[in-house]
């Protein structure tokens, strides 16, 4: 289905984002018939450029970021005709009126901020002050958002003074992860799971994003900010969220943000003994992390594994082990949960008992696997076996599996169709920095430094103590 026709002002147009994502992504939701031809997309950055050579960087975004079998040439000319630029003084008056000018009215205006945090102030500013922002208009805020509680506040201070809270929309592209949302049509389009998705059934959950690639190239942002601003604070506490929260009473934008904000809130604060943070070492032909940060005293963690409680009723006694790094053995995501014992055994086969174990796969090879207990085959007796009953999306799905849109290209078909439910809200930020904060504090007061860990390994030693500790273990990082 079309979104309504649009203008879409994208600042930093010429970063790597927006060469990345968003305009290759905006093309595949034209190529897919969301993206109405009577739209517009403008590109806003500082540099001098012509029209046609910001076209021409579009160009080359799509020739490098999207598949072969969509570059349709006459799609790609179609599309690449409702791009222009504008040269813009974020923090001056350079471009603003030009920028004005080209707004259209009766259509929807989305302000995309690609830019660094310090100018979302100025932008929303200058959009207020020259009156080109209107009340239906809408701005995207990326990440990071702030970099502690007082820093995500003044954030929000700052966009309020221009916009309602409706027309903000922050985006934490893992919530337009194909199957970060199914989790939500898992959990309340079944009655199977909900009511054993609690403490009495389940043992533990453990939430993993593991990756392959260092920081190269973005060391020096990185090395001030960590897996824990990076990784831990959005992207897996917003997994935690929805394998946690309560059901909300329909799946609307407020009533979904209000039940992860309670999940949030009832975090308990992480003792140090529950955290194990790692660096990589150099290894396989490639640098260390201190090279990549070019800081040799870094301390700054690229791996952090996790022992989380969420302290209500529904979860009292059940952790959530989190862990996420760089430069480990394989790209995967999954979130793996392991339930309890049956409450008596009527089998004498103890040793062939394992427990059920649920995984949602989210990348790569999303899908869902559970473990089940059946009786081995043969005529040996009642011995006992585990067997997978898994099922990868797309097989399941056939050709609609197939064709999943990238979190982004989703996300701005929401920001343009109004749909805040994938966003965060300026609460939840802060709830989750409000969490964070007292973690980060302790290591900066302590002096904390991370272990080395080789790359290629699923992260320091130590991480599997987090859980030896508990009498379980990690499940295999593995493709
Ligand atoms: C980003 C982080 O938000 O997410 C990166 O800044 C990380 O460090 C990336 O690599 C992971 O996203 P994805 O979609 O590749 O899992």
């Amino acid at each position: 289905i079309p979104v309504e026709p649009f203008d879409l002002v994208v600042f930093g147009g010429t970063g790597d984002l927006a060469r990345r994502k968003i305009l290759p992504g905006l093309y595949r939701r034209f190529l897919g018939g969301q993206m109405p031809p009577e739209s517009r997309i403008i590109g806003a950055a500082r540099s001098e450029m012509t029209e046609d050579e910001f076209r021409a960087m579009a160009r080359a975004a799509i020739a490098e970021f999207v598949s072969a079998d969509k570059r349709d040439a006459a799609m790609i000319d179609q599309f690449i005709s409702l791009i222009s630029y504008v040269a813009i003084d974020a923090k001056g008056d350079g471009g603003w009126a030009t920028l004005k000018g080209m707004m259209r009215k009766g259509v929807v205006r989305a302000f995309y901020f690609s830019v660094a945090p310090a100018l979302f102030g100025a932008l929303a500013e200058r959009l207020h002050d020259h009156n080109i922002a209107d009340a239906k208009s809408r701005i995207v805020v990326e990440k990071p958002f702030g970099r502690d509680l007082d820093t995500a506040r003044a954030l929000n201070a700052t966009l309020a003074k221009h916009f309602r809270e409706e027309q903000i929309y922050r985006i934490d592209h893992y919530l337009g992860k194909e199957t970060v949302q199914n989790l939500m049509a898992v959990r309340f389009a079944n009655i199977l799971f909900e009511p054993i998705w609690k403490a009495q059934y389940i043992d533990h959950v453990q939430i993993t994003v593991a990756e392959t690639v260092g920081v190269e190239g973005r060391g020096a942002y990185y090395d001030t900010s960590g897996a824990m601003r990076d990784m831990v604070q959005n992207h897996l506490m917003q997994l935690l969220c929805l394998i946690a929260m309560e059901p909300p009473y329909h799946f609307d934008p407020n009533a979904v943000r209000d039940e992860k904000l309670k999940v949030i809130r009832a975090l308990d604060p992480v003792e140090h003994q529950d955290i194990v943070r790692g660096q990589y070492l150099a290894g396989g032909g490639q640098k260390s992390y201190v090279d990549h940060s070019e800081n040799p005293a870094s301390k700054t963690e690229s791996y952090i594994a996790m022992k989380v409680h969420v302290s209500n009723w529904r979860w009292k006694g059940t952790p959530f082990y989190l862990r996420t790094g760089k430069r480990l053995r394989a790209r995967t995501s999954e979130i793996a949960i392991t339930f309890k014992e049956p409450p008596h055994s009527i089998f004498d086969d103890a040793e062939g008992w394992r427990e059920n174990v649920l995984v949602i796969r989210l990348q790569p090879n999303e899908g869902m696997n559970l473990m089940v207990m059946i009786k081995e085959p043969g005529p040996g007796g009642m011995r006992l076996t585990q067997v997978p009953l898994d099922m990868s999306f797309a097989e399941a799905l056939g050709e609609d599996g197939a064709d999943i849109p990238d979190a982004y290209e989703r996300l701005i078909m929401d920001v343009i169709r109004g749909n805040q439910t994938l966003f965060m809200r300026g609460d939840e930020v802060e709830a989750a920095w409000a969490w964070a904060d007292p973690i980060i504090q302790a290591w900066e007061r302590k002096g904390d430094k991370p272990r080395g860990y080789e790359p290629g390994t699923s992260g320091p030693e130590d991480a599997l103590m987090l859980l030896h500790r508990d009498g379980r273990r990690w499940r295999e990082i593995r493709e």
